[in-house]
């Protein structure tokens, strides 16, 4: 079949990031942004599941240069009004969980601490109460809106993190989940991720427990291909830093990638474990110490900030400035969970990483596309507009990236 094309022309401006790709996302600047005036893009489309979706960037540049064989393919004309940038990246969700923490949230307004509520019973194992009684088709209802919000705040690719089953049978189905989500949403790209090490579940020892997620989970997760990376919470009250290298010391020999939720209520050097490890990313950093960022900027591994916990437990927020300044890449994402951070407004994040951590324009843009794709090793093919990779775009409702920033807490839809 002939390949179709489609052209996006006349936006305010469009947005490549090629600069930034081109420095692999550190001390990144506006000048690598890639910004184009009235900018057009040229992109093949593919059939998936009846849906046409876009493939692969074919040209971009200013509408006024636009080759004349691309002329009279169908064109949305977005005539200066609107701006369009790479798709967004969330790279860290918990999008698939049953109930909620209302009244949690009612009780930490009223002094009640997070680690509190987990001693009494609440917390991780509320949700994971909730989880395991619900039916898979209930967990794909409640996923499949979570997406649609998620899309309309131009999100284009999530992780979504298992961890509220926390036995074999309950965390296999939270992973089967998204096999479906990738049939509804041919137009996303879904990543996912075991994180059946997010807490120990109230039924089984803490030696058992272990031992099942290396000797049974991981391997069974591992064998019908249902996670590409795994995910340790290494914290107080948590996994130990040791325990933490086991579960991923065995992750890494089946072939899965890894990641952790690291130093995020205390310091457990765990960030200098996943440099150590090579993990695709450390998560959280408020607690991080100047070692743990030193490690961070030497390494591979993609420190991700998620101002939105941070603001939703009233917890100072990462030194992602300090992490900046010494040459890590910083991705920002929402951190989407029902129990520090019911959000997955996007947008919104990128406010927060504006005014407190006192990150750039440009590092804004790249901390939700090219480097939010390195977290999930994505960036070969997503997180820029450049020819011969995935076309994964967002048109912003405003002429310009910033505006979408400036206006927070609510926004018309991204396409
Ligand atoms: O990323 N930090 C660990 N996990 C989640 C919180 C999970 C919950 O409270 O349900 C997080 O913040
Ligand atoms: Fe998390």
């Amino acid at each position: 079949m002939l390949k179709q094309y489609r052209a996006v022309i006349h936006a305010s401006e469009l947005l490549t990031g090629e600069g930034i790709r081109a420095k692999s996302g550190r001390h990144v600047v506006e000048a690598d942004l890639g910004r184009i005036s009235d900018g057009a893009i040229v992109y093949s489309v593919r059939m998936s599941d009846g849906i046409e979706v876009p493939d692969q960037v074919v040209w971009v540049g200013a509408t006024g240069a636009l080759p004349a064989e691309y002329r009279s393919i169908p064109t949305r004309d977005l005539e200066g009004k609107r701006a369009v940038i790479p798709g967004l990246i969330d790279c860290h969700t918990h999008l698939v969980f049953a109930g909620n923490r209302a009244d949690e949230f009612a009780l930490r307004c009223g002094g009640a601490t997070y680690e509190e509520i987990a001693l009494m019973g609440g917390g991780i194992n509320s949700s994971v109460r909730a989880t395991r009684a619900a039916s898979i088709e209930e967990l794909e209802a409640l996923a499949c809106e979570r997406l649609r919000e998620a899309w309309s705040f131009g999100v284009r690719a999530l992780e979504i993190k298992s961890g509220y089953g926390l036995s074999l049978e309950a965390e296999l189905k939270v992973l089967e989940v998204i096999p479906r989500l990738r049939k509804k949403f041919p137009q996303m790209t879904l990543t996912a991720t075991f994180l059946g090490a997010h807490a120990f579940p109230p039924d089984q020892s803490r030696e058992d427990y272990l031992q099942d997620i290396i000797e049974r989970m991981l391997p069974e997760v591992a064998r019908r291909g249902l996670a590409d990376t795994c995910d340790v919470f290494i914290d107080a009250g948590y996994y130990t830093v040791e325990e933490g290298r086991k579960i991923l010391t065995a992750a890494k020999a089946l072939g899965l990638k890894t990641k952790v939720h690291a130093d995020e209520l205390a310091n457990t050097e765990s960030s200098t474990l996943a440099a150590e490890l090579g993990c695709l990313s450390a998560d959280h950093l408020l607690k991080i110490s100047d070692a743990g960022i030193a490690a961070l900027a030497k390494s591979e591994t993609v420190a991700v900030c998620l101002p939105a916990t941070a603001f939703y437990l009233k917890a100072p927020h990462a030194p992602a400035r300090k992490l900046l300044d010494a040459g890590a890449r910083v991705a920002l994402s929402t951190d989407f969970n029902p129990g520090t951070s019911m959000t997955l407004n996007l947008p919104l994040v990128l406010t927060m990483g504006a005014l407190y951590l006192g990150m750039s324009r440009a590092e804004l843009l790249a901390s939700v596309t090219y480097t939010a794709a390195r977290a999930l090793g994505l960036e070969a093919r997503k997180g820029s507009l450049v020819a011969g990779m995935d076309a994964d775009f967002t048109v912003l409702p405003f002429s310009t990236f910033e505006e979408t920033y400036y206006r927070f807490g609510w926004a018309p839809p991204h396409d």
